[in-house]
């Protein structure tokens, strides 16, 4: 089985990289604009905290005592009905479900960083028409750039742990940090900075209903890589003896840092020049092209820079949700990691295509169902539904179906007194919130 390791650097690297996604920069921004901000803010930060912390660490363990693919930690980890609870395991398929958009998204990413290059739209007006033109009619661009973005994860991918995954985020990571930290930094000189401060951080609770809840659950699992076996998955390639609790300490406080520097900086430049927080799924494609169009030269330079970030941020999750299926095939059908990153990329390339058809003007009504596209719904699907299963299962199979012995072993030593505090959190707080975002959701769909 494997033998190449994460170093420690490399590890907590490659977990904030999954964690740190479109999620933070592209998802964050928008749902955080389209629910009102401070309210819904607030919701998603006790989420991270009272839940996706422990879940996190529960995560981690089962990935770490378990050392092979998700489905085989389970069932090494379970100490009766092998059979059955191998298939919490199969919570990694969540990863390539996901997949589906992500590589369509960055591809979109692709392309904003070559045409930023040369012009940026002149008003919010223009910059939706050229959205909306490439999203329902431009087939070409969005496969061509779909394609590329494949090719580059499946590269990735297929050198392993050490030589793809470990390299890619020593790299990226750190230059994404510099980026979005120095953007940041100058959108606090800007007038705007505190009236963004004011948006993100005073919650108005009128703005909240039960889709807004529902929403920032499914955001918090989401934006930490939770329920889907990457964590898990990574942590199956880390050294015996590290600690569990400070990296997943350091990868929470990563992902939450960047997903509220990042919000600030767009509301800010919003703010500044005009555009609209509630925009919507567009807001960084459409309201930001135009934004920094006002700022005259810098704002081709932010503009470029911006869509790199983001572009190193996509990749650097996709690489976490591939690989769990991927290792899936490697340690329990002997595939080789060849064959096993191809025959993935091709699945998640392939129905990719179907997403962006769902979304053109011409395919769109044979893709929609209940006024969801294709697209929209694998979305939906996976981030309000199966997430939040897969946490489900985490939390249940750690804090009731392991003996408490095993896990005490090892994580008393690291948490200190704060083990009782956390295991309760697992038993009762996470499971029982989980079930109400469910029950929620179920009202939400009916
Ligand atoms: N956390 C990533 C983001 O915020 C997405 C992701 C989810 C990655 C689950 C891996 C696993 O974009």
């Amino acid at each position: 089985m494997k033998v190449a390791r994460f170093s420690r650097i490399g590890f907590i690297l490659a977990a904030s990289g999954s964690a740190i996604g479109l999620g933070n920069i592209w998802k964050f921004p928008y749902i955080t604009g389209k629910f009102g901000g401070g309210a819904f803010v607030l919701m998603y930060l006790v989420t991270v905290v009272l839940i996706g912390l422990s879940i996190m660490i529960a995560e981690m363990l089962i990935g770490y005592l378990g050392r092979a693919d998700t489905v085989t930690s389970f069932e090494k980890l379970a100490p009766k009905n092998k059979q059955f609870w191998k298939y919490g395991g199969f919570q990694a398929l969540a990863g390539l479900l996901v997949m589906i958009y992500y590589s369509v998204v960055i591809g979109w990413i692709f392309n904003y960083i070559v045409t930023s290059l040369s012009g940026l739209p002149s008003s919010v007006d223009e910059a939706k028409t050229i959205f909306s033109t490439m999203l329902h009619s431009d087939f070409k661009t969005q496969l061509f750039y779909h394609t590329v973005s494949f090719a580059l994860i499946t590269f990735v991918v297929a050198r392993g742990i050490k030589g793809g995954i470990e390299k890619l985020n020593l790299v990226l990571m750190p230059m994404l940090f510099i980026i979005i930290g120095g953007m940041f930094l100058y959108a606090t000189t800007l007038d705007s900075f505190h009236q963004a401060v004011e948006f993100m951080f005073k919650p108005d609770f009128s703005k909240i209903d039960s889709t807004a809840f529902v929403t920032a659950v499914g955001h918090a699992f989401f934006t930490l890589s939770l329920g889907m076996g990457a964590i898990m998955t990574y942590s199956a390639s880390l050294e015996k003896g590290q600690n569990l609790v400070t990296s997943s300490i350091v990868v929470v406080i990563a992902d939450t840092a960047i997903a509220l520097l990042a919000g600030l900086m767009l509301f800010t430049f919003l703010y500044e020049y005009g555009g609209e927080p509630s925009s919507g799924p567009g807001l960084v494609f459409i309201s930001l092209p135009a934004v920094f169009y006002q700022m005259g030269i810098l704002g081709n330079v932010f503009a470029v820079m911006f869509f790199i970030s983001l572009a190193f941020a996509g990749l650097t999750s996709a690489v976490s949700l591939v690989e769990p299926m991927i290792q899936y095939f490697i340690d329990r059908f002997s595939w080789s990691r060849i064959k096993a990153s191809v025959l993935m990329g091709l699945f998640f390339y392939l129905v990719g295509i179907v997403a962006i058809l769902s979304q053109l003007d011409s395919f769109s009504s044979y893709l929609t169902w209940e006024n969801k596209n294709f697209f929209d719904w694998v979305d939906f699907f996976t981030a309000t539904f199966m997430l939040p299963v897969g946490g489900l299962i985490m939390s249940i199979f750690v804090g009731y179906i392991m003996p408490k012995s095993q896990v005490e072993k090892v994580l008393r030593p690291q948490l200190g007194r704060a083990f009782d505090t956390w295991y309760f959190s697992l038993r009762y707080i996470a499971p029982i919130s989980l079930v109400i975002v469910m029950l929620n959701l179920a009202g939400v769909i009916g």
